[in-house]
């Protein structure tokens, strides 16, 4: 980094500061360590590194040192590295963010100390690689297939989560239509999924509100591997007929659907994201099975060297098809823009725009918004400062 970046860097940070949507430290940190104390008592390992820096709070075993030997009181969210459910769906670099900002800068208690001054970045590397190695079963899906939800697009990791979104009918008949979608991981590979659609819309010139048809659907991952970016998921749902089918709420019939999700990590922290399925009705005389696929092109960038606030800009391509003779595929493209709230970033939220493409007769622009919270990760008023 030559120092005229790094000099715009440090002003946009003074910038954004009032805003509280700066994330790093003051001072911005030097791009690389000098060689410290540490490294002179020559600790190469990831295990010498961290039985010299760590146990003495997160024991030897990365469960944490005994109560009795440490001064301090542990926040709810202190982990066991020893529980892969809890450390295999973290990402490498938020552990690396943790370590190096300390607890403070990722949001998390300050007990946790800075480890940058201490410690060079590829021994913080080293570090994260062991705190990976406490999780003794194979197989967990590693956050970095966690990729950035998209808008439509189904993601293919099994999340702890709660999302709200809503979209806004821009022309023809207004309406607002919005969805609290709870999901809920059970072990290693396996979601649980609940959806809650809740819509207002303008009818001879009077708004109606209403509940539309609850979903709940299981997830179950069928594949992954880190080596190739790669994660392969089925889900199975039912969409039970709770809405008023007259006003617009819902089909009026129980819905059965099925899809497929694959993540695929692309070059330069960029992605794709594909989810295509079907949709059978109990009865097909008001509801017509259907066919859906969708794919979410994104990139992530983030803030201070991948350490701080995340930006992801995504584009989808939707696709729906009636299963009946003579009827046409439906497109819509879906520009948005995802970006971390909290600092640390299990808030986030998504703006976008949502554009037929084609057979744009009785099918208008929307704008889309949801606000995501990773609840796993603590809850809506924690880790914001
Ligand atoms: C003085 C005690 C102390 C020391 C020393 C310490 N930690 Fe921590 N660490 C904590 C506490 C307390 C938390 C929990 C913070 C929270 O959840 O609010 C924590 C949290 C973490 C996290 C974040 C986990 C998450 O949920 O994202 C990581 C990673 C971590 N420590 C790694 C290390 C490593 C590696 C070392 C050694 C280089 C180290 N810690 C040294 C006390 C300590």
């Amino acid at each position: 980094m030559t120092s005229k970046h790094r000099c715009c860097a440090a002003g946009l940070i003074a910038l954004l500061a009032p805003f509280g949507l700066a994330q790093a430290p003051a001072s911005a940190p030097p791009p690389t360590n000098p060689p410290s104390k540490i490294q002179s008592l020559k600790l190469d390992t990831g295990k010498q590194i961290f039985e010299a820096a760590c146990i003495g709070c997160h024991g030897s075993n990365g469960k944490g040192a005994l109560e009795s030997s440490t001064a301090f009181e542990r926040p709810a969210t202190f982990p066991d590295f020893s529980d892969c459910s809890g450390s295999m769906r973290e990402r490498e670099n938020d552990y690396k963010a943790a370590i190096y900002y300390g607890g403070h800068g990722r949001g998390f208690s300050e007990i946790m100390p800075s480890f940058s001054e201490a410690l060079t970045i590829p021994q913080i590397d080293k570090l994260v690689q062991y705190l990976r190695s406490f999780c003794a079963e194979p197989g967990w899906p590693k956050g970095e297939l966690n990729f950035p939800r998209a808008m439509a697009t189904e993601k293919a990791f099994p999340e702890d989560e709660a999302i709200i979104t809503t979209a806004i009918t821009t022309k023809g008949t207004p309406s607002v239509s919005n969805e609290l979608a709870y999901e809920k991981r059970l072990g290693k590979l396996t979601q649980l999924e609940l959806g809650i659609p809740f819509s207002a819309a303008k009818d001879s010139g009077n708004w109606y509100g209403g509940v539309g048809d609850i979903r709940v659907g299981l997830k179950r991952v069928l594949g992954q591997s880190l080596r190739t970016g790669t994660i392969l998921s089925a889900q199975g749902e039912v969409a039970l007929p709770t809405g008023n089918r007259n006003r617009g709420f819902g089909n009026g019939v129980t819905l059965f659907e099925t899809f497929g999700a694959l993540g695929q990590a692309l070059p330069g922290n960029s992605f794709v994201q594909v989810q295509a399925g079907m949709e059978f009705p109990t009865s097909t005389k008001n509801l017509p099975r259907a066919t859906f696929w969708r794919t979410a092109l994104g990139k992530s960038i983030q803030a201070d060297r991948g350490l701080g606030r995340m930006w992801t800009p995504m584009v989808e391509f939707l696709a729906d098809r009636d299963l009946v003779k003579g009827a046409r595929t439906n497109w819509d493209v879906l520009p948005q823009f995802q970006v971390t709230l909290s600092k640390r970033q299990h808030i986030r939220a998504n703006v976008g725009v949502r554009v037929p493409a084609n057979n744009t007769a009785g099918r208008s622009t929307q704008v889309v918004f949801y606000l995501l919270w990773d609840w796993f990760d603590g809850g809506l008023r924690e880790g914001w400062k």
